[in-house]
């Protein structure tokens, strides 16, 4: 079968990764992808959200299943594009309807889902301009630090956490005059949950699933988790406190209400849930549902999973999920995230990339690079994920840092403390 992933970061180059080993993938195509992804197949140079273009690869190409790596064409509808149109409805989209993707697309849509069916999460309201006053006074009833976030994407951006009520008030009034446009014309005020963060996965056809191994990233750019946040500086899998008895909660307290709350509200789903938790004292609350695979928790868990993917694919589509099961391997994985200086502000793009040449069986997988004249140089903020695969995550951890000292590039910045919060 020809396949086409959309997208463009270390979360597509693992997906191309794992396909390139797939005998069930004829050719595989990669668009826009990056400098990276070239090896596993070919790059096709178009917008994952403008869909005539992306129509038009897949006509061209002859490919029979798309695999959406990003939210952005989910939320605006990809799914249903195809559906409505003749010569496209064959084709498999990985990804769910206009209708799912508001599990990411809208907080307050989440949060909603969230409390009709009795899944885990902070308690909460939503605001508009008409509701201020009772925001504000919904600010009083609850204990600093505040959680507001902007109901629609925000590219990441959209969530503060101020420490004082007037502050949080202050905020709630700035978000509703637009201090993140139109996302955030619909403001969440929730409960600060204090505890753990670990992201689970499931990929589902809507009515089974299978569940994927857990990761934890680190999205803050200092060490220590300081700093500004980041698009994801590294991750771990597995994550030590995300135990058996851990697991099995989320499956039962969360994913399975999940799908039935999707199923009950007639939501087709077929593609990835992405669940961010918070473990509270060993309990599992939904701090975000994104409705694909996360960046950078798939450079840590692809390389864990030993099955073919494309036979969970064709399980989910031929309604043969219930049965499947995938094989992890027991291997600790640690991806390390390079990035340019000044990241996540400004940073240069164009800067040549030096590999070398014995990687010590890491696996590198691109982000921001491109090929200029057949040089590999840097084309955005985060650069490439370096992950290896041993024993512990220690050891995974020094291995990744090791090879990461050896890539270089000017003004190169990596975390070296992965892990920290974990021993
Ligand atoms: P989100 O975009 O919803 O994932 O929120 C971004 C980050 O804010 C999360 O990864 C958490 O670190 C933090 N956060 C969000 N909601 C809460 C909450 N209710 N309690 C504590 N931290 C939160
Ligand atoms: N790692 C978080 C995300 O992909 O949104």
């Amino acid at each position: 079968m020809n396949v086409l992933i959309l997208g463009s970061g270390g979360r597509e180059h693992a997906l191309a990764w794992k396909l390139s080993k797939s005998t069930k993938v004829s050719n595989l195509f990669i668009a826009p992808g990056n400098g990276g992804t070239q090896a596993c197949g070919t790059n096709i140079d178009l917008s994952p959200t403008d869909f005539d273009a992306v129509a038009n690869a897949c006509l061209q190409t002859k490919t029979k299943m798309v695999i959406v790596g990003p939210e952005a064409p989910l939320v605006e509808g990809i799914v249903e594009y195809f559906q409505d149109r003749d010569e496209l409805k064959h084709i498999t989209i990985i990804g769910p309807g206009k209708k799912g993707a508001q599990l990411e697309g809208s907080k307050a849509f989440a949060k909603e889902f969230m409390k009709k069916f009795d899944i885990p999460t902070a308690r909460y309201a939503a605001f508009t301009k008409e509701t201020l006053n009772e925001g504000i006074a919904f600010i009083d009833t609850l204990q600093p630090p505040y959680v507001l976030k902007a109901d629609g994407l925000a590219a990441g951006k959209g969530v503060l956490i101020p420490e004082t009520a007037d502050e949080a008030k202050a905020e709630l009034k700035n978000m509703l005059d637009g201090k993140f446009g139109k996302a955030g014309d619909t403001v969440v005020i929730e409960e600060f949950l204090k505890g753990i963060e670990v992201s689970c996965f499931c990929y589902t056809n809507g009515k089974d699933y299978v569940m994927l191994p857990e990761a934890k990233d680190y999205k803050r750019i200092g060490h220590g988790d300081t700093g500004l946040n980041t698009g994801g500086m590294g991750s771990i899998s597995p994550v030590p406190f995300a135990d058996k008895a851990f697991l099995k909660k989320v499956e039962e307290q969360v994913v399975k209400p999940t799908i039935q709350g999707l199923q009950q509200s007639q939501i087709p789903y077929h593609g990835f849930i992405f669940f961010g938790l918070m473990n509270v004292a060993g309990d599992p609350y939904v701090i975000e549902y994104n409705v694909r695979l996360g960046d950078p928790e798939t450079e840590s868990i692809l390389p864990r999973i030993e099955t073919d993917i494309m036979e969970m694919y064709e399980a989910g589509t031929a309604d043969r999920l219930k049965d499947f099961e995938l094989s992890f391997s027991n291997q600790h994985a640690a991806s390390v995230m390079l990035v340019s200086g000044g990241y996540p502000e400004q940073y240069e793009k164009g800067l040549p990339i030096m590999i070398p040449e014995n990687q010590h069986d890491c696996i590198l997988l691109h982000a921001g690079t491109t090929l200029k004249n057949n040089n590999l140089v840097t084309s955005g903020g985060r650069v490439m994920a370096v992950t290896s695969l041993q024993k512990s995550m220690d050891k995974a951890l020094k291995a990744a840092m090791s090879v990461a000292e050896q890539i270089n590039y000017e003004k190169k910045y990596f975390r070296k403390d992965l892990g920290f919060d974990l021993k």
